[in-house]
């Protein structure tokens, strides 16, 4: 591997020495990757002293080894989150280094212990604001709770203006460019991170932005994807997601078992183009959830699409709820559709599946077998009646 795998320059004094993981196409055997991802890890070389950032996913450790091979001499190992894509290759660093510290948040410490089993005097806690001399490079530790663990913090670079955020502003994207060239294609990336995993916390995030005001920065190295050179762009973006209301849209999840309620999804979706709300339909057997999460993070409404399957909802339009349930989006109104054969309680399920939803139910529009002229004017109803709901909602 000796060779194979140089260090790349980002900037004065800082080297990217992460791994690319082209092939990967599932996350926590959950997140679709569509576009694999990367677990970057970024060396600081001071005057005297000399620090990683964040290691990488156990699976890519020998790319890291490689890239660290002509680095003689490790002083601080700095572990911003404990999940191990950035934390399980530390082991084996701490290993390599023996004289290395590793430092990390007072909540990670503990997690360090008993997720990596490392020796607790290996270990220094920073203090939120602490600064760490290396030489004419000064790392100092900013604490950004819940990104999307509770240890989770982000280090400073100050000579630099560089700012290491680790989950923070990253994006599950694989490619051989180390800064952003396409904004296009990392902020739908971007998007589809914070979805999946930052949305529940988007409460907490809105304060780690506003803390992270303070700081003059101009270049965001995130611990996933590119680095961006110009960070008002993904700023903006959290800002975005964050802070915004939700937009005149349904997100319209379903599953189909013989057709009908498929009926119902095709036309309650053009009822409601015809009154200019907007929908993304998404076939649940098919879909990306990926995807579905993005719409999440702007729907004002939920219609689920499900026929009845042993008396309740339809299996995987459970799974659908279970996840919006999980994912808490900031969606206003739910409803629900579909076709049973002989009964049931699937909206009584359904709706003991959403705890965590602040949501006002609208009539659901349910039948029996194929829809017919009733369901269709019931549908009408319905799409009317979410029509007005959206409008109802302050700007
Ligand atoms: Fe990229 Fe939360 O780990």
């Amino acid at each position: 591997m000796k060779g194979s795998f140089p260090a790349v320059k980002l900037s004065d004094g800082v080297h990217w020495v992460g791994a690319i993981d082209w092939d990967r196409r599932l996350f926590d055997s959950l997140i679709p990757l569509p576009d694999g991802t990367s677990y970057n890890s970024y060396l600081v070389t001071g005057e005297k002293k000399v620090a990683l950032i964040d290691a990488v996913d156990p699976a890519m450790l020998d790319v890291l080894m490689a890239r660290l091979e002509d680095v003689p001499r490790l002083d601080y190992l700095v572990s911003q989150h404990v999940e191990q894509d950035h934390s399980g290759a530390i082991p084996a660093v701490l290993e390599k280094y023996p004289q290395a510290k590793l430092l990390c948040s007072a909540k990670a410490k503990g997690m360090l212990e008993s997720h990596l089993h490392i020796a607790a005097d290996r270990i220094r806690v920073v203090e939120d604001g602490e600064e760490v001399a290396l030489g004419g490079k000064t790392l100092k530790f900013i604490y950004t709770p819940w990104v999307h663990w509770p240890e989770t913090m982000v280090t400073y670079l100050k000579e630099n203006k560089l700012l290491f955020s680790c989950d923070f502003f990253g994006s599950h994207i694989a490619t051989s460019e180390l800064c952003c060239q396409d904004r296009c294609r990392v902020y739908e990336a971007a998007k589809r991170y914070f979805a999946e995993i930052m949305m529940p916390f988007r409460h907490v995030i809105k304060d780690n932005l506003k803390k992270l005001e303070a700081y003059e920065i101009g270049v965001i190295a995130p611990s996933h994807g590119q680095v961006h050179q110009d960070p008002s762009f993904i700023i903006e973006a959290y800002r975005e997601w964050v802070l915004a209301e939700s937009k005149n849209l349904v997100a319209l999840p379903y599953v189909s078992m013989h057709g009908s309620t498929r009926k119902m999804v095709d036309y309650l979706v053009d009822a409601l183009s015809r009154r200019g709300v907007a929908v993304e339909q998404f076939s649940l057997p098919e879909t990306d959830i990926g995807k579905l999460a993005m719409s999440l993070v702007d729907a004002r409404t939920i219609v689920l699409g499900t026929p009845t399957v042993l008396a309740g909802p339809h299996p995987l339009a459970a799974y659908a709820a279970f996840l919006a349930n999980a994912l808490r989006p900031e969606v206003k109104f739910l409803s629900i559709i579909g076709s049973y054969g002989w009964g049931g309680k699937t909206v009584d399920v359904l709706a003991a599946m959403i705890p965590n939803l602040k949501v006002e139910l609208i009539d659901p529009v349910l039948c029996t077998g194929m829809p017919g002229a009733a369901e269709f004017k019931a549908l009408d109803a319905l799409a009317a009646a979410i029509k007005k709901k959206h409008e109802s909602v302050k700007q």
